[in-house]
C-alpha cells in the first residue's frame, strides 16, 4: 500500500502519534490533515520525549516530507513556538510544508472559546480552548484568515480590520470583554508571516506529485472518529472531521487516492471533555488505569475519564472510516487486572442494541453489556514476539478482532518504537 490514513477509533488519545511515528519510519510523506494545537502527541525515541502538537510525527525522522495540510487550523504562535523547540533540539524543519489554504487561529478565536465555554456553564463541551471551534466557525462563516492572507501585508490588512472590528463588537457588547487592537495584531502576525513564510506552499499540489512518483504517504487524523463532527457524540465533539474522509477534504486529495484506512483503539477507552461515556469506570480500576496509562491530556494535563473497550464503538468506526486494519494500544496498562471487559451491546430502554444512537439522550440511557475475561499478570513489554504473549492477552486481542470485524495489523505494548508488534505489514 503506497497511501494509508491512520485515524483515531474512540475518542482521541488512542496513541495516533506513536502508530504514525512507527509507520513513518516507512513512508516518505506524512500529512496532518484536520485539527490544531487541540491535538497532542507524545513520542518517545530513545530517552528523549518529543510533544507535538501541529507538526506531523514524521518531522522526527530526517528526510521524511512533513505536511500541514489546508483542512488544519494553525495557530501560528503555537506552531511558531513548536518549530523552534524543534530546532533547538536539533530537529530540521527544512521538509515541513504548510498549506497556503489552511485557515488561521487568532487570539480572538481563543478568547471566544474560553467566553463560550463559560456561558454554556454545566452544558460546557470540555473544549481544549485553544479556538478551535470558533476557527473552524469563522472558516465556514467565510470570515476566516488563511496563510496565503498572513503572506500578504496588505491583503491581511484588508482582511483582519473588519473581522477584528466585528470581533471586537462581539467581544465587548455580549461579553464585555477586552477589545483586540487591529495594529497590534497586524504588527505581531506580520513577524509570524516572515518565520512561516519559507515554508507555505499549496501541499495539494505536493502531495499529489509524491502520490503520482509512487512515494509512501501517510495521512495523520487528529482526535478520533467519536468527536467527528458529523458522525461523534454531538454536540459533544470537536469541529473539524477526524474520519477518513476528511483525509481528502483537509489534505487535498480525492478518495480514490487512498489505497487503506486504518483505526487507531487503545485495548481500553479513554475521554477527555464533557458528553456520554457508556463504559465510563469509576473507583479502584479507574484509578489503576489512569496512572499506569498516563492518562493525563498532553494538550491540557486534564485527568482523562476511563473505561472498557467498546466494540459498539469500534464497530462505528469501522463503518464510518471503512477501517482495513485496527492498531491496538497501551495493552500492557491491562496487565495485572484480574479479569478484563469488552462491551459488545447496549441495552438502551429495554431493548438491546448493536448500534450508536443518534441521540444523546437514548446513548445516556444505554448500559453496557458486558464480556469478561481473564487478565493477565506477565509484563507484555518485555516479551519480544506477540506469539510468546500470554494466552489470555492474545485471546483478548483476538475477541477485540472478532467483535470488530476487521484484523489487526499492529499491537503496541510500550512507549518505544520497538514495543510495536506486527502482525500484518501496512506498508
Ligand atoms: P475542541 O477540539 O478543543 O473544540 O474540543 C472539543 C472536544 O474534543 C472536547 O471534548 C475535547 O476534550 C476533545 N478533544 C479535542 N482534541 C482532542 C484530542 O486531541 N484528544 C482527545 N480529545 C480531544
Amino acid at each position: 500500500m503506497s497511501t494509508v490514513v491512520l485515524v483515531g477509533s474512540q475518542w482521541g488519545d488512542e496513541g495516533k502519534g506513536k502508530v504514525t511515528d512507527f509507520l513513518a519510519e516507512k513512508a516518505d510523506v506524512v500529512v496532518r490533515y484536520q485539527g490544531g494545537t487541540n491535538a497532542g502527541h507524545t513520542l518517545s525515541v530513545g530517552d528523549q520525549v518529543f510533544k507535538l502538537h501541529l507538526i506531523p510525527s514524521g518531522i522526527l525522522y530526517p528526510q521524511k516530507t512533513c505536511v500541514i495540510g489546508n483542512g488544519v487550523v494553525i495557530d501560528p504562535v503555537a506552531l511558531v513556538n513548536e518549530m523552534n523547540e524543534l530546532r533547538e533540539r536539533g530537529i530540521d524543519l527544512s521538509n515541513l510544508h504548510i498549506s497556503d489554504r489552511a485557515h488561521l487561529v487568532m487570539p480572538y478565536h481563543r478568547r471566544l472559546d474560553e467566553l463560550q465555554e463559560q456561558e454554556r456553564g454545566d452544558d460546557k463541551i470540555g473544549t481544549t480552548l485553544r479556538g478551535i471551534g470558533p476557527a473552524y466557525m469563522d472558516k465556514v462563516q467565510r470570515t476566516g484568515i488563511r496563510v496565503i492572507d498572513l503572506l500578504d501585508d496588505d491583503e491581511l490588512k484588508d482582511k483582519l480590520t473588519p473581522i477584528v472590528m466585528a470581533k471586537n463588537r462581539l467581544l465587548e457588547k455580549l461579553y464585555g470583554a477586552a477589545p483586540y487592537s487591529i495594529d497590534d495584531l497586524l504588527d505581531e502576525y506580520g513577524q509570524h508571516a516572515q518565520t512561516l513564510r519559507p515554508y507555505v506552499t499549496d501541499t495539494s499540489v505536493l502531495v499529489a506529485e509524491k502520490i503520482s512518483q509512487g512515494h509512501k504517504v501517510l495521512f495523520e487524523g487528529a482526535q478520533g472518529t467519536m468527536l467527528d463532527l458529523d458522525h461523534g457524540t454531538y454536540p459533544y465533539v470537536t469541529s473539524s472531521s477526524p474520519t477518513g474522509g476528511g483525509a481528502c477534504i483537509g489534505g487535498g486529495i480525492g478518495p480514490e487516492c487512498i489505497d487503506a484506512v486504518v483505526g487507531v483503539a487503545k485495548a481500553y477507552t479513554t475521554r477527555v471533555g464533557d458528553g456520554p461515556f457508556t463504559t465510563e469506570l469509576e473507583g479502584p480500576i479507574a484509578t489503576r488505569i489512569r496512572e499506569v496509562g498516563k492518562e493525563y491530556g498532553t494538550t491540557t494535563g486534564r485527568p482523562r475519564r476511563v473505561g472498557w473497550l467498546d466494540a459498539v464503538v469500534l464497530r462505528y468506526a469501522v463503518r464510518i472510516n471503512g477501517l482495513r486494519y485496527l492498531a491496538l494500544t497501551l495493552l500492557d496498562v491491562l496487565t495485572g487486572l484480574d479479569t478484563v471487559k469488552i462491551c459488545t451491546g447496549y441495552r438502551c430502554r429495554g431493548e438491546e442494541i448493536t448500534h450508536m444512537p443518534a441521540s444523546l439522550r437514548a446513548l445516556e440511557a444505554c448500559e453496557p453489556m458486558y464480556e469478561e475475561f481473564p487478565g493477565w499478570s506477565e509484563d507484555l513489554a518485555q516479551i519480544e514476539d506477540f506469539e510468546d504473549f500470554p494466552k489470555e492477552a492474545k485471546d483478548y486481542v483476538a475477541r477485540v478482532c472478532e467483535l470488530a470485524g476487521v484484523p489487526i495489523a499492529l499491537v503496541s505494548v510500550g512507549p518505544g518504537r520497538h514495543q510495536t508488534k506486527i502482525l500484518q505489514e501496512i506498508f
